[in-house]
């Protein structure tokens, strides 16, 4: 009896579910296709139009409660004369509907931007071309708004930059890949479709690593060479140290003169080529005699 009433509850509960969201949804030429969320026979496609100088959507009539995942909406591009219509589609099951999803489109054309992507070391160039029909008849009330994200984030109407020809976004991570997307304004208006996304890579800058390793490298090497010829001067060669050391002085000819006895003891202390101190050299025995 339990498992009954919870079987009915989940039945009425996935009934009553909206359905997913279609995914994938893109035009190409004017045939605008999706890859259905879910294996569910019964959830059917609608796609809807908003056209360049309207707010609101309306839907394309030959693509309402569409059970296949594509149709042709070449249609909606004589809606305006610039072909800037906005579209999207949204799945529906049980007179219940997902959240719509904007369709983007894989080529530029008469109301699509044209561009391509330079990537530099942190930074990302958006060529853009400004040879759309919109452009040539509105000059600079129709810009571009280049959309960009993190590869794998949502990027529509998230972070952009509005420009009337080609943009670089600067302080971009590097090593990770960024998606970009561009949609004509006009106005502050979105209008057209937006391209879909292009992603690439943000090479990391080798101009600053590269110097530091050789510099760092080179040090140590001098360090390791250096500090063993410095420690066998200070322990085996004091004297050498003590010479280079002493300002130049000629001792005068009479300097040794009236001590004879003092000037062989120096001269028998005469330094060596051994390790050791020349001071204790000098022994008490030896001066006496
Ligand atoms: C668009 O189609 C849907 C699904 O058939 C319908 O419910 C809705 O009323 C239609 N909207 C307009 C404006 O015709
Ligand atoms: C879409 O329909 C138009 C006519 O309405 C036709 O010229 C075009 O070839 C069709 N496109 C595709 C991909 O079927
Ligand atoms: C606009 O420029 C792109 C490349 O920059 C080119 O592929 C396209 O054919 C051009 N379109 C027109 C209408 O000139």
């Amino acid at each position: 009896m339990l498992f009954r009433v919870l079987f009915i509850l989940v039945v009425v509960q996935a009934l009553s579910a909206s359905p997913p969201a279609p995914q994938n949804v893109h035009v190409d030429n004017w045939l605008l296709t999706w890859t259905p969320a879910a294996e569910e026979g019964d959830t059917t496609y609608t796609v809807e139009y908003s056209s360049f100088d309207s707010f609101v959507w309306k839907n394309v009539t030959s693509c309402v409660h569409k059970s296949s995942n594509s149709c042709n909406v070449t249609s909606t591009k004589a809606e305006d004369e610039h072909g800037c219509v906005r579209l999207r589609v949204q799945a529906e099951r049980h007179g219940l509907t997902s959240t719509p999803v904007e369709v983007c489109s894989r080529h530029g054309d008469s109301c699509t931007p044209y561009f391509s992507l330079m990537p530099g070391p942190g930074s990302l160039t958006v060529h853009l071309s400004r040879n759309h029909s919109l452009a040539r008849d509105y000059a600079d009330h129709a810009k571009h708004r280049v959309y960009y994200g993190k590869e794998g984030e949502s990027l529509l109407y998230a972070k952009y930059e509005d420009a009337l020809a080609s943009v670089t976004i600067p302080e971009l991570q590097e090593g990770q890949r960024y998606c970009v997307q561009v949609q004509n304004i006009y106005f502050g208006k979105c209008v057209g479709l937006p391209t879909c996304p292009q992603c690439v890579l943000i090479p990391e800058s080798k101009k600053d690593s590269k110097p530091t390793v050789i510099l760092a490298v080179g040090l140590m090497m001098v360090l390791v060479l250096l500090i063993p010829v410095i420690a066998y001067f200070l322990i085996c060669k004091p004297e050498r140290i003590k010479e280079w050391l002493r300002p130049p002085y000629e001792l005068p000819e009479d300097f040794l003169e009236p001590f004879p006895d003092h000037h062989l003891a120096i001269s028998s202390s005469s330094p060596t080529e051994e390790c050791w101190n020349v001071i204790t050299s000098i022994s008490p025995q030896e001066l006496s005699t």
